[in-house]
């Protein structure tokens, strides 16, 4: 039997990812479709702790869905992680009749989701995310458009880079994963792709490739290293010394001028793209169809091309499975 819900809320948390009004949008409309109450809450997790939401209605998600960012902003709540603020999320929920919650983001959030669920709030994750680091999806909303913003950066790196005979270290996005490298590393030609999944070695599979290649003729290449490698060694301002240093090392050992390039929050905002505006309304409605039932504690995944959902515990528990063909595919031809 149905339970029957009457109001649930929406949060973005987390990084930010293109898409994530898209999702909004459609959780909104898909709830406000089914009679019920829908509330917005505001900068993630922080706004149930600071009291701050606002009641949404169908205009309320007009043109957002071609918007990057996200409407309803976003936090990484450290509040949160603990109890009195978990209570004090639960009494504003209860406070505005929420018995369910949506909750876009990555894994960070999902736990949130997790704690509010088993403490007697159904919550449902959508995985939203730019580097596609969620383990039990295929596909996280704001991978696609991320990826074709660094494609389109890079071709132009590309450009200066061909036209002076040099090479280019572009370090992207990524922390801990090197999906966003790895796919458009692909994509660009780059002639060595360095990421967190792979062990690596800067003289045998940067250097020794660009000296071999430069033997075939070419005179120009691309190196595409993933954030989360520079950050095994520190944070942001480890990422640009990271860069440089590589660089540096690339030049004096290969002779080749080089020039090093962070994309950094460029590959985080912009115009959703067509696949992150359709995934994420399709994983909006199918929140809003468990949460309409009283069904909680789920994440919206992609499986095998299709929207489905597992439990919070099992999605967070899920190993991680590193695409070795693709790699190998990118290592065969990028010579
Ligand atoms: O959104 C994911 C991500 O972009 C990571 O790739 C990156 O390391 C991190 O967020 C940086 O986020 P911020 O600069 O907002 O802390």
């Amino acid at each position: 039997m149905d339970k029957q819900v009457k109001a649930i809320g929406i949060l973005t948390s987390g990084g930010d990812a293109p898409g994530m009004n898209a999702a909004v949008r459609a959780v909104t409309r898909a709830a406000l479709n089914k009679g019920l109450k829908v509330f917005g809450i505001r900068k993630g997790y922080k706004g149930l702790i600071e009291r701050d939401a606002v009641e949404m209605n169908l205009r309320s998600v007009s043109d957002i869905i071609n918007r990057g960012g996200t409407a309803l902003y976003t936090d990484r709540c450290l509040e949160f992680k603990e109890e009195e603020g978990i209570q004090k999320g639960i009494s504003f929920c209860k406070e505005l009749g929420i018995e369910g919650l949506v909750v876009v983001g990555g894994d960070g959030s999902f736990r949130g989701a997790r704690d509010l669920s088993v403490r007697g709030i159904p919550c449902v994750g959508i995985p939203g995310t730019i580097d596609n680091d969620i383990t039990c999806t295929e596909y996280t909303i704001g991978f696609d458009t991320a990826m074709n913003t660094v494609v389109e950066m890079v071709d132009r790196i590309r450009d200066t880079c061909e036209s002076h005979d040099r090479c280019s270290v572009v370090v992207v996005m990524g922390a801990g994963a090197g999906y966003i490298a790895l796919h458009t590393g692909i994509a660009c030609g780059a002639t060595a792709i360095i990421i967190p999944e792979k062990e690596y070695d800067i003289q045998k599979d940067v250097i020794d490739r660009i000296n071999e290649v430069k033997k075939t003729g070419k005179h120009h290449y691309i190196v595409m290293v993933a954030e989360g490698i520079a950050e095994k060694k520190g944070r942001e301002e480890k990422i640009y010394r990271f860069a440089q240093d590589l660089a540096h090392e690339i030049e004096e050992k290969t002779g080749v001028v080089t020039r090093a390039n962070v994309l950094g929050h460029v590959q985080r905002g912009g115009a959703p793209t067509l696949r992150d505006r359709v995934v994420a309304s399709e994983m909006g409605y199918h929140a809003v169809e468990l949460l309409s039932q009283g069904i909680g504690n789920r994440v919206v995944v992609m499986k095998d091309g299709k929207i489905s959902d597992l439990d919070i515990l099992e999605a967070l528990n899920m190993p991680k499975v590193f695409d070795d063909k693709l790699y190998e595919i990118a290592n065969t031809i990028s010579l």
